[in-house]
């Protein structure tokens, strides 16, 4: 089998991965419950955890670092923790590069009164910061984008778009799910004040890992409120970081994981990792953006993008090519909308889908040849 389907979720983890959650599951009880060994030593690798991540991603702090199930549920926390249509006249900056779990919590709060400016891409894929600089209005408190494009890779320049955001005294929020673990993230030098991430896809760690960061001063309100360890007799949830978003009994297991990843990606080094993966890509891409047939979304002419080829062959649907690669060539690929809806309607896909292709530093070139190989027939046959 060869996965290419790394943006989705990654596939081979290194081997501390699984050793670390299995050792949790016969050391760890809850956090922050009693004091039993058990329970300290689910507290001291979730605080180490934090501390890792606060590290990695130049956060103020261990403190300022929360966990959530998925990059879906923190970016749910951010946008609803700090939007309130009800209290005041409020707009909000996203783009057409971003995802559902952006997208549909602010068409939630548009419903609730907020305004809305989604910019627009071009044909590839690609915003504009003269169009992100027009469209602040004196209501505008917030900018939420993508770091990069699940759908095209396209990354965009969170370090600019922080200097706007500051410049106009926005809030920055940035959804790291595609970028996390592969490209240097730092809230400080970017100018980031809620930074999200899944911990299951460039991080490596296991499914069921979430993380949301939020620079101190920034009041996130809860989305969900209950055990919390702390506070037991007060009948408002706590409301510092990071028990404010935390309710009820944390993944330890998996985050036990996540630490393992984390140390795993600082001892092999982020530049190793992204340069490996782009590598693929880029021989993934020189193989196939010529064959007769195929075409390629996205803007290459950016090297320095998140390891991903979308294509599609003729009219075919992507999911009939994605069957197809899977079952002939015992490739895994993405395929259909990518949760990126707006992405599709800007590249023509919104009726076929796209056939995604996404790298780990894990695949080798031979697995790239074989794929590049059977997009190839494919097309031929067509
Ligand atoms: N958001 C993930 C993807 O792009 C699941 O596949």
């Amino acid at each position: 089998m060869i996965y290419l389907d790394n943006a989705s979720t990654s596939f081979h983890k290194p081997e501390c991965v699984f050793e670390a959650v299995l050792k949790a599951m016969h050391q760890a009880g809850n956090s922050g419950r009693g004091s039993s060994g058990e329970a300290m030593e689910a507290s001291r690798l979730i605080f180490d955890t934090r501390y890792r991540i606060a590290r990695m991603f130049e956060a103020d702090g261990p403190e300022c670092v929360a966990f959530t199930g998925n990059a879906t549920e923190a970016l749910n926390t951010a946008l609803f923790g700090i939007i309130h249509p009800e209290r005041e006249n409020i707009h909000a900056i996203a783009t057409e590069m971003d995802h559902n779990s952006v997208l549909r919590p602010l068409y939630a709060l548009e419903k609730r009164g907020m305004k809305l400016t989604i910019l627009p891409a071009d044909r590839k894929g690609r915003i504009s910061l003269t169009d992100l600089e027009t469209a602040i209005r004196p209501e505008t408190k917030v900018i939420v984008c993508t770091h990069a494009s699940n759908l095209t890779g396209n990354r965009n320049d969170i370090h600019a778009i922080g200097e706007i955001a500051k410049r106009h005294k926005l809030l920055f929020i940035v959804d790291a799910a595609q970028t996390a673990g592969v490209f240097p993230i730092s809230m400080k030098r970017d100018q980031i004040d809620i930074l999200c991430f899944s911990g299951h896809k460039g991080l490596m760690g296991p499914q069921g890992t979430g993380v949301i960061c939020v620079r101190p001063g920034v009041r996130v309100e809860p989305l969900k409120v209950g055990g919390s360890g702390i506070l037991t007799f007060q009948k408002e949830h706590p409301s510092d970081m990071p028990e404010t978003l935390e309710a009820g009994t944390l993944n330890s297991h998996g985050i036990a994981g996540l630490r393992a990843a984390l140390g795993w990606i600082e001892e092999t080094g982020t530049d190793r990792i992204r340069q490996r993966e782009q590598r693929l890509m880029q021989q993934f891409y020189d193989q196939v953006k010529d064959i007769s047939g195929v075409t390629v979304y996205g803007d290459f002419s950016q090297k320095d993008r998140s390891p991903v080829v979308t294509l599609n062959i003729e009219d075919m649907g992507s999911s009939e090519v994605s069957m197809i690669l899977d079952e002939e060539y015992g490739i895994s690929t993405r395929s259909g909308g990518h949760c990126a809806p707006l992405m599709h309607r800007a590249l023509g896909t919104e009726k076929t889908g796209a056939v995604r292709f996404s790298f780990s530093y894990f695949n080798t070139e031979e697995e790239v040849d074989e794929a590049s190989r059977a997009v190839k027939e494919i097309a031929e046959e067509e």
